[in-house]
């Protein structure tokens, strides 16, 4: 079979289309033939060697993928077979809390990804995946939906009425605004590019600002609010949007610090978390449990992922120069053979 390997360094130029044996799963493992996978902004980090420097290489990039299960290895239920399913970002993190072990299970770095025809996963480190998305729309899941759902309902346990502002039109920032919708929230949206604005309208964005033009929006957002402040920031900026996310947060808020656009580190006072009794939570993405609750709500609700665009999976060094373009709207994906659109 074939995969895609980062062989010798780091950089989009290193990666190679390789031949090699099929893997094989071993006890507790299942083999998943690759329908689709999606790309994130780590993918890019991991492939630069910015998320790892010293991650091992040859590495076989990708987080995301959906596919078939085509083999079981012993222990494991036959009755899996056939079964569509998507990966599990953090491949041991079941529930809970997660410790630093779990936190070092994750697929497309350190673990081999799913840029290659088939991966071996644990059996219980994939998820069955909503009937009405095509294979294209559920790869889109694994890693921005969860940690969008994350940040929304498992910490921020969003609730009607409120208000969400959302960041910029990648992967998560999409996601958590049609979660926000779903959970019948009003969401207020940034963007550094005017051309998205009504994109970002039609999918249920009440106002739109450009952060660019009006780099500090944090007073803007307030008004909005007629003064009070957003209940939840999904912060994917980090380093040059945290003070104005302070800025735009009610007292008593939540702030879900998920990503690190703008810089990973940032020169913000610290009063304004503790005279608003403000919370910010770290994300990383989400534990099993969570990925079947998000699963759930998915196949009840009928909602579709906004997919940018799709690739065949041979050229995912172009897709992902794609996605570092950040002309994209939404989850830039790649298909493998028979993957349904
Ligand atoms: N902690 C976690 O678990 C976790 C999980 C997933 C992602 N992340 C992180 O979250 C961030 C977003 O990931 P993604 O996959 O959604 O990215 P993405 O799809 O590549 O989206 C990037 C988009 O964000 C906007 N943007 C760019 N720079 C910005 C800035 N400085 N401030 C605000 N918005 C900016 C742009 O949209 P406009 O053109 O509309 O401005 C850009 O298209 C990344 O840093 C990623 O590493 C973290």
């Amino acid at each position: 079979m074939r995969a895609l390997h980062l062989r010798d360094s780091f950089g989009l130029d290193h990666l190679h289309l390789v031949d090699v044996p099929e893997p094989e799963p071993g006890p507790g493992e299942v083999r998943v033939r690759l329908r689709a996978a999606s790309l994130n902004y780590r993918d890019l980090l991991m492939v630069g060697g910015l998320y790892n420097p010293r991650q091992p290489l040859p590495l076989v990039p990708l987080s995301d993928g959906v596919g078939i299960i085509d083999a079981v290895g012993p222990g494991v239920a036959g009755a899996l077979l056939g079964e569509r399913v998507a990966g599990c970002f953090a491949q041991g993190w079941l529930d809970g809390l997660p410790d630093r072990t779990t936190l070092g299970q994750t697929l497309g770095g350190p673990l081999p990804g799913v840029a290659q025809e088939a991966v071996v996963l644990r059996s219980n480190g994939v998820v069955s995946v909503p009937a009405h998305l095509t294979d294209v729309e559920a790869a889109t899941l694994p890693c921005a939906a969860l940690t969008a759902w994350t940040a929304l309902h498992e910490h921020g346990h969003v609730q009607p009425g409120q208000t969400v502002l959302v960041q910029g039109t990648g992967g998560v920032a999409l996601f958590a605004l049609q979660f926000a919708r779903q959970a019948g929230a009003r969401v207020i949206a940034t963007s550094g590019s005017p051309d998205k604005a009504d994109r970002l309208r039609a999918l249920g964005a009440a106002e739109v600002l450009d952060h660019r033009t009006e780099p500090q929006w944090g007073r803007r957002v307030r008004e909005w609010t007629g003064g009070a402040g957003v209940d939840h920031v999904v912060e994917v900026g980090g380093g040059n949007t945290l003070a104005e996310s302070l800025r735009a947060v009610r007292p008593g808020g939540h702030v879900a610090l998920i990503g690190v656009l703008g810089g990973a580190t940032a020169d913000v006072s610290l009063l304004p978390i503790v005279m608003n009794a403000v919370r910010v939570q770290g994300v990383l993405v989400g534990h099993r449990a969570a990925f079947q609750r998000m699963m759930a709500t998915l196949g009840l609700g009928g909602m579709r992922p906004v997919v940018d665009s799709v690739w065949p999976w041979t050229q995912a060094r172009d897709a992902l120069g794609h996605l570092r373009g950040a002309g994209h709207f939404g989850k830039v994906c790649l298909a493998f053979d028979g993957a349904t659109r």
